[in-house]
């Protein structure tokens, strides 16, 4: 029987009862989604998925994305994204140092991915987890004075300069990288189009800018709204077990990976992500 438990009190449900590549019932599945939408993370423990089953589950909460150009992407699923440290032929089969700083998926695109899904195959005995963090419960905690201040701003998201600080160990983007990467504007309170609820969109650990603003005031109100969003109470730190899938809603979650002895240990994870495109009618809010 679907069981749906909190994970803690800031973020998260851990949903229990469901075999992920099973026969989910309509209604079900409609309370796993409110569920995510409400609480901005979702895990799933103890799942065998192959890659096809992967991408059909994604599929159920929206569309599927598929990065266009990735040299990680699985060969025979481009749907499913590779983060590992393993090698075939010498070569990296994944990206193994992404995401370690605070951040939500495709930031630097017009249209944000709306959210993905994150299966754990194999995991290192110690380090790796990853970090979550609820925008919206940071968003409303704000003192009232701070909502009013940052209600109409933008910011303004490069992806040229995000670069480094998500991939370290890539080159500095090249002249053509650079032209073809605009800077985008989003509003830093975004409104999640189902639930209607203010979420907090400030970037983490990333050099963003408030748009019409000068540096000196932007720089620390930027800070100040990354360090507040993501304190313990707003965030959940997941320590992975192969067969764990945490399917995140990107429009109000951050999140980090952490650091693991790539040397000494392997750690296998598929990605699927969620296009901005519609979401399914089971995602949409009654
Ligand atoms: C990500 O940023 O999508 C990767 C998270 C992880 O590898 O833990």
């Amino acid at each position: 029987m679907l069981e749906l438990v909190p994970l803690t009190d800031g973020i998260g449900t851990e949903v229990r009862g469901i075999d992920v590549t099973g026969d989910i019932p309509d209604r079900d599945f409609e309370r796993i989604v409110r569920a995510w939408t409400d609480t901005t993370i979702l895990l799933f423990r103890g799942q065998r998925m192959t890659p096809e089953q992967h991408i059909a589950f994604t599929r159920r909460f929206g569309e599927v994305y598929t990065y266009t150009r990735s040299q990680f992407n699985h060969t025979d699923h481009p749907e499913i994204l590779i983060l590992s440290n393993l090698t075939r032929d010498g070569k990296p089969i994944g990206s193994a140092y992404s995401g370690r700083v605070w951040h939500s998926d495709g930031h630097y695109l017009t249209h944000p991915p709306i959210g993905s899904m994150l299966y754990a195959l194999e995991v290192p005995p110690v380090g790796g987890d990853t970090w979550f963090g609820n925008m919206i419960a940071a968003y409303e905690a704000l003192p009232q004075r701070v909502k009013d201040r940052i209600e109409d701003l933008k910011v303004i998201i490069s992806r040229v300069q995000s670069r480094p600080y998500n991939y370290p160990d890539r080159p500095a983007p090249t002249a053509q990288e650079i032209a073809e990467w605009p800077d985008v504007t989003q509003p830093l309170v975004r409104v999640h189009e189902v639930s209607g609820r203010k979420a907090l969109y400030a970037g983490g650990n990333v050099p963003w800018r408030i748009e019409g603003m000068p540096p000196e005031e932007s720089a620390p109100l930027i800070t100040f709204l990354q360090e507040f969003a993501v304190q313990p109470r707003f965030t959940y730190r997941h320590r992975w077990q192969p067969g764990d899938i945490i399917l995140w809603d990107n429009r109000s979650a951050m999140h980090r990976a952490t650091y693991y002895d790539h040397v000494a240990h392997r750690r296998l994870m598929h990605r699927t992500t969620l296009s901005a495109a519609q979401a399914t009618a089971g995602a949409a809010r009654s």
